[in-house]
């Protein structure tokens, strides 16, 4: 690029997949957020954008900095696309600060362990034999479908003791229920069926929990319900708000994490055949995935005092918005980062967030995507991709693929 070239800086509605451009490549765009500067105002959305890797990361570690939107400028990102719970509902820790955060994180953390979670290993083993018995002879078939975005489901369900017959019921309910609750963009229709499947599954969750309140059982919600701090427990309001966050924090990124991984795989034959190779490289391809292609690409925090953030004063109450996504790709980060190379020795990435609110589901995702890349490759050697025109969902923040047809 010769020096009198001045490349625009995206943002406003460019950074967001009502760009086409950005839909078939944000990196590209995010490099160049990245590269115009450490800090930019966003002025449509209201927002500072931050991008690179040293500053997101000290962003998301800094505890002075809060995220409830009630915290932010009424003009301001947060505060405008505030969580759309509803308001009789509890707000999910995730649009809370402490001390409320933390009480509600300690409740819940023992549950989600890398010990805690390792015990589910050998169920989520058999959850995606089965979904793969069930392709095996046919020749070609969407692996959103069929595997992709009922592992996780199964899997949490499983851990919350849904009882199998149930489990279509709730799957239906948890798609439809959380689809709209991040995107600011859902059409009317989405919404409405959105609050009629959350109302069905607040019905039977609060069934459920009445349930295990009269008799316990081995599973997550008798954890909530028994889980104590300091003398503490968790209200049936509270249960079923961190359900609903579990659901909608988890399912859809890890069903993201597969597919994009796989879909990188298939973009990259060489790489596939080094992981049939050698499949304990798997965790470390699992990393280079969620650096490569982060199913959640942006989080936010806001400023509660006028102050200096990556060298730029602002004031109390505005929304900073940090590119995750754009972080991972910074070269003083990963050397060479539009390479995909599942050797790459400790592939740095901010997928999962940072600091205190660091995603709680981090080990029962990684392990889902271990183990579910690592059959589906063992299962299908030669997989490919039958479909070369992508089409990825369109709710900002986060990036997956609406299918993904292979061949077998
Ligand atoms: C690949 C899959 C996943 C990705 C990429 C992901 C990503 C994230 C990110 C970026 C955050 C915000 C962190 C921050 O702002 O510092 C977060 C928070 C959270 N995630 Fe995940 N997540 C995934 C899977 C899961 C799963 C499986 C669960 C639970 C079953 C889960 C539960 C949560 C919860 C409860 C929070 C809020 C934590 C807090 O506020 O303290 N996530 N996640």
């Amino acid at each position: 690029m010769s020096t009198s070239e001045v490349r625009p800086i995206p943002l406003g509605m460019a950074l967001t997949p009502m760009n086409p451009a950005y839909q078939a490549d944000p990196y590209t765009l995010l490099d160049a957020v990245r590269e115009g500067g450490r800090v930019h105002y966003d002025e449509f959305f209201h927002r500072y954008v931050v991008s690179r890797f040293d500053d997101v990361e000290a962003i998301l570690h800094d505890r002075s900095l809060a995220v409830d939107p009630r915290k932010a400028a009424p003009d301001t990102f947060n505060a405008i696309f505030r969580n759309r719970a509803r308001e009789d509902r509890e707000p999910s820790m995730l649009f809370l600060d402490p001390p409320d955060h933390t009480r509600l994180r300690a409740l819940v953390q023992k549950a989600f362990t890398p010990r805690a979670v390792e015990r589910m290993a050998p169920r989520i083993a058999e959850i995606a034999g089965e979904l793969l018995d069930a392709v095996d002879g046919q020749e070609s078939f969407d692996l959103m479908a069929v595997f992709a975005a009922p592992l996780p489901t199964i899997v949490i369900a499983e851990m919350l003791g849904i009882d199998p017959a149930d489990r279509a019921d709730f799957k239906r309910w948890s798609d439809t229920g959380v689809a709209a609750g991040f995107d600011p963009f859902a059409s009317e229709e989405t919404k409405r069926a959105a609050e009629a499947s959350g109302a069905e599954l607040e019905a039977y969750l609060r069934r459920a929990i009445a349930e295990r309140r009269a008799a316990p059982g081995d599973d997550l919600i008798t954890g909530m319900i028994q889980a104590e701090e300091a003398g503490d427990f968790l209200n049936d309001d509270e249960i079923l708000s961190m359900i609903s966050l579990l659901l909608a924090a988890g399912n859809v990124t890890t069903t993201d994490l597969i597919g994009n991984g796989v879909l990188l795989l298939l973009q990259h034959p060489e790489q596939y055949r080094l992981l049939l190779d050698h499949p304990e490289r798997i965790a470390n391809a699992v990393e280079e995935m969620l650096r490569v292609a982060a199913p959640v690409t942006f989080s936010g925090r806001i400023t509660v005092e006028d102050r200096e953030i990556a060298g730029c004063p602002m004031h109390a109450g505005q929304s900073i918005t940090v590119s995750l996504a754009g972080a991972a790709y910074d070269p003083a980060a990963n050397a060479d980062p539009h390479r995909f190379d599942v050797t790459r020795a400790e592939p740095k990435h901010l997928a999962f967030g940072g600091g205190r609110r660091y995603c709680l589901g981090a080990p029962l995702a990684r392990l889902e995507a271990v183990i579910g890349i690592e059959r589906l490759v063992a299962r299908f050697p030669n997989l490919q991709l039958a479909e070369q025109d992508l089409v990825y969902k369109r709710v900002p923040g986060f990036r997956g693929l609406e299918r993904l047809i292979v061949e077998a």
